[in-house]
């Protein structure tokens, strides 16, 4: 299995943060956002792993983790040229995922979960992954029926679970096939949630619950929110010496 991680987008929610660098490369604690996706990835025994950016501060990214072998990794680079949604920038993996079955991680989300018994049973189709939060408004929603995923709504005003679509995502190669016959939604985005329900409605998804900390780090709060998850491990960790 490979990994993919998605960095482009405008960061607008972190503005002006993020007039002067790219959303991926602010600190959570000690470290920039980037390494956060990238180690979810290696702990689950992923070795290569594509970075999709912006064009906005690209060549950062390059300076920050190069080929990636002092990781124990093989990072490739893509650019999103425009910010036209989450799947839109997932299309652009299909050449280096060359048919194997990928891991797919948003630039801004932090687990505390280990996904390599994942890595390991993946067989094909897709799988998400859920969380219950208090405010599921802001996050893909997912709609359940007797502990089974039926569909996913995009920032609903009136959601129908408090389980959030967290983001990452395994997927087969049909997930190639799925984005190219999708159309922008009202924002002008190719939703992954559009990607997901295909999956749901062909009987090929499967959800399952995180058990760990999860959070996005797209806004103020929850940069903050992830920032101090970090130290409180950090901290724990430390003790622990
Ligand atoms: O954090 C989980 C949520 O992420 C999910 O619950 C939602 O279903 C999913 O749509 C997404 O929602 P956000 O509104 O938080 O997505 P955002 O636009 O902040 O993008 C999240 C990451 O995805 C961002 O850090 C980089 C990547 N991205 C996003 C866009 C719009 C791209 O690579 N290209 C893009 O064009």
């Amino acid at each position: 299995m490979k990994g993919v991680i998605l960095a482009g987008g405008k960061g607008t929610r972190l503005f002006p943060l993020t007039k002067t660098t790219n959303k991926h490369l602010l600190p959570i604690y000690n470290k920039q956002m980037i390494f956060y996706p990238i180690n979810t990835l290696k702990k689950a025994g992923i070795k290569d792993i594509l970075i999709v950016s912006g064009r906005h501060h690209a060549g950062h990214f390059l300076e920050l983790l190069g080929r990636g072998e002092e990781l124990g990794l093989n990072f490739s680079y893509t650019i999103q040229e425009e910010e036209g949604g989450i799947a839109q920038a997932l299309a652009l993996a299909e050449d280096f995922a060359d048919n194997d079955n990928i891991m797919v991680i948003l630039g801004d989300n932090i687990y505390e979960d280990n996904f390599k018994e994942h890595v390991e049973s993946f067989k094909g189709g897709a799988r998400v992954f859920l969380k219950k939060v208090p405010d599921p408004q802001r996050f893909g929603v997912a709609e359940l029926k007797d502990g089974k995923i039926i569909n996913i709504e995009e920032k609903p005003r009136f959601p129908k679970s408090d389980y959030a679509v967290t983001g990452l995502y395994f997927y087969d190669p049909e997930v190639f096939k799925i984005i190219k016959t999708l159309k922008p939604s009202q924002r002008n985005e190719l939703e992954i949630g559009d990607v997901d329900n295909r999956y749901i409605l062909n009987g090929k998804m499967d959800a399952r619950f995180l058990n760990g900390f999860w959070t996005d780090a797209g806004t103020f709060e929850s940069l903050h929110q992830a920032s101090r998850f970090i130290r409180k491990k950090h901290m724990e960790k430390k003790r622990m010496i």
